[in-house]
């Protein structure tokens, strides 16, 4: 592996050194987040395959704040596809109120009881243990900006909400979701950890406090 080792120290060349690097950052940037950059999910680094892009921690705990506010105390909050969210809910509320964090990633199943399994291509795919219409509101951040998942998200956001809808995605599906879902744009603006192309909002089918601030 040495390039020399005229003092019985192994080395490598100027030029080798300078491939190495070049490749450890390449491998940091394909590989998403390492260990000192956490985005919002916690330990729970992004995988891009999965279309994982956490929110900024300023994100995550606003719309965990605004899912309190909306549920009321004591109230159940699902988090689908959207892992920061109910992380930050964790952190911030204990029994004041309940939440669940319905995800594809099973790394999530770390959270025990409040981890449920779920695939957006098969939406009503759910255990028996979750009860229709039982969360006071419902966080969804679908993994991909297609009409298709919006609208298989869509029905699980039904199945399992008792009304209010918060859900964030990118700006080109406004249409499609005030169709599927009847929410309509918040002046509020999501941020993520890492800047993304497209450019992501949030909305809502009922009177919240993301209307009211930047
Ligand atoms: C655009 S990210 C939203 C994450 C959100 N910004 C956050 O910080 O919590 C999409 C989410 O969908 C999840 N996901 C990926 N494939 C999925 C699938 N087949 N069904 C349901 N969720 C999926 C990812 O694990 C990821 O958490």
């Amino acid at each position: 592996m040495s390039d020399s080792e005229d003092d019985g120290v192994p080395r490598l060349s100027s030029h080798t050194l300078a491939a190495l690097q070049e490749f450890y950052a390449e491998q940091e940037q394909h590989a998403g987040p390492g260990v000192g950059d956490k985005g919002s999910a916690g330990a729970i680094e992004e995988n891009w395959q999965l279309s994982q892009f956490w929110y900024s921690q300023e994100t995550a705990l606003r719309l965990a704040r605004e899912a309190i506010a909306a549920a009321g105390e004591g109230g159940r909050v699902a988090c689908v596809s959207a892992p920061s969210v109910y992380r930050e809910l964790r952190e911030l509320c204990g029994a004041r109120v309940s939440a669940c964090v319905f995800e594809y990633d099973r790394r999530f199943a770390v959270y025990g009881p409040d981890f449920v399994f779920y695939d957006y291509a098969r939406p009503l795919d759910l255990p028996g243990r979750v009860v229709p219409h039982s969360f006071d509101i419902v966080v969804a951040d679908p993994p991909y900006l297609s009409e298709e998942c919006l609208q298989k998200t869509s029905e699980t956001i039904k199945y399992l909400t008792r009304g209010k809808i918060l859900l964030c995605t990118g700006a080109v599906m406004a249409e499609a979701a005030a169709r599927l879902l009847g929410v309509r744009l918040c002046r509020f603006v999501p941020r993520h950890a890492r800047s993304l192309a497209n450019e992501f909002r949030c909305y809502v089918n009922y009177e919240s406090g993301l209307d009211h601030e930047d």
